[in-house]
């Protein structure tokens, strides 16, 4: 009966949800908590973005709730300081490419290196998961966000005229190549 079980358990389409084991990683002068990000954190991900974003919301409650429930595999996480949350990336594979999704660092904690440790994570999943290139797009006109990506290895492919439906404005598409 359970070997039963155990074998209609594997035909089911569920996905092994990505393990991530929590950490504390000292970034420059700081303790960070990094761990993957959860269900209950999108609020705080909201309030993050809006000192971001000089109080917009790219990212809805229902964008961050569709891609953590998404039957991609993907890989969400959150630095937190004094248990506070200071900022997160995203990622989901399709195709052996790892989309970096989204990724954003409160104004305070930004240039202390945090970014740079979060794109390295997520490079070291993609790898595990045999992707052969990191893939993003960043607005034409964020030449610091573009900075970080050159400088980690991502090169310029192409340009998405229009990408960004609220502005109308254009995106760089970027990519790393990987596992080579
Ligand atoms: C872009 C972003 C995620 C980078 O994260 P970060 O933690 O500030 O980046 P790091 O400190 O690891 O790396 C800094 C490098 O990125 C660049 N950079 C990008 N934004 C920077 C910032 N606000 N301050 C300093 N350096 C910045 C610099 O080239 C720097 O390199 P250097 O240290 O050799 O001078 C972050 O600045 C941010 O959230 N920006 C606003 C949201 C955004 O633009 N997201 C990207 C959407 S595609």
């Amino acid at each position: 009966m359970l070997k039963k079980f155990k074998t209609f358990l594997q035909c089911l389409p569920f996905r092994q949800e990505e393990t991530y084991p929590m950490q504390i990683q000292k970034i420059g002068e700081n303790d960070y908590l990094i761990r993957k990000m959860a269900r209950e954190d999108v609020k705080e991900l909201i309030d993050v973005q809006r000192m971001v974003y000089d109080g917009k919301i790219p990212w809805t409650r229902s964008a961050f709730l569709s891609e953590l429930l998404s039957a991609l595999p993907h890989l969400y996480l959150c630095v937190e300081h004094s248990e506070r949350l200071v900022g997160f990336i995203g990622c989901r594979l399709s195709d052996g490419d790892g989309h970096i999704t989204n990724i954003a660092i409160l104004p305070a904690y930004q240039g202390k290196g945090l970014g740079t440790f979060l794109l390295k994570e997520i490079e070291a999943y993609a790898i595990k998961n045999q992707c052969t290139s990191l893939s993003l797009e960043v607005r034409l006109g964020n030449r610091e966000a573009q900075r970080l990506y050159r400088k980690v290895g991502f090169v310029s492919r192409a340009v998405k005229n229009g990408y960004y439906d609220e502005t109308n404005e254009d995106a760089l598409d970027m990519v790393k190549y990987i596992n080579e």
